[in-house]
């Protein structure tokens, strides 16, 4: 697959921006245990507020711990994620010692933004998930109240499209994005 035929950028920006996506097709593969680690990292030198560092991951690496995420993902996402060999469950602390959070889902979203594109530089694939049933996840995995949990991340090593259902197959490219001048306002917001 040739990137330029999906996705080009106007201006002159690091590669790995355009070159992550989130395709479907795993590889049933191992991720080694210091690359998945490196990717956890990589998130966690992202910027929060007062650098509280919100986010928390829950990693289903062994066959018991990703059966106990299945328990809890919809079943839309399970015909494709369980070939991936790790999920992760991306969730951040709403609270902090002097009240509320207010940037803790912020934070947390930079942190999987690092996540996604440290993963693609060691050549891993993500795909994000909001598709789950929080309040079961929460209990299978003994989450307590004050944690909000913001996606599932399938991860690992690109496979083959054949193993996807047929609609699956046809939605199995990078999309795009619209354009910069609608998605940036100069001094004033316009709607
Ligand atoms: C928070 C979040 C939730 C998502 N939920 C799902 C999901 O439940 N199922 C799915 O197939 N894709 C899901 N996606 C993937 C998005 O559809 C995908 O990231 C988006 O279309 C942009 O495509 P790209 O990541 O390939 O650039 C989710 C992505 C994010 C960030």
């Amino acid at each position: 697959m040739n990137m330029k035929d999906y996705r080009t950028a106007k201006y002159n920006i690091e590669p790995i921006f355009i070159n992550r996506w989130s395709p479907r097709a795993f590889r049933e593969d191992e991720i080694p245990e210091k690359t998945l680690l490196g990717v956890l990292e990589a998130a966690s030198w992202a910027p929060s507020a007062a650098n509280i560092q919100p986010w928390r991951f829950v990693i289903a690496r062994t066959e018991k711990d990703r059966n106990r995420f299945y328990s809890f993902i919809n079943d839309g996402n399970l015909t494709w994620c369980k070939k991936a060999p790790a999920l992760i469950l991306v969730m951040s602390k709403t609270t902090t010692e002097r009240g509320p959070s207010i940037s803790h889902a912020f934070d947390a979203g930079s942190a999987w933004g690092f996540l996604s594109l440290e993963a693609a530089h060691k050549g891993l694939i993500t795909h994000a998930m909001g598709g789950f049933d929080r309040n079961k996840a929460k209990e299978v995995l003994g989450i307590p109240e004050e944690y909000q949990l913001h996606a599932v991340v399938a991860i690992g090593y690109q496979g083959d499209k054949k193993g996807l259902s047929e609609v699956h197959q046809e939605r199995e490219k990078p999309s795009g994005r619209r354009s910069l001048d609608e998605t940036v306002f100069e001094g004033k917001f316009e709607s």
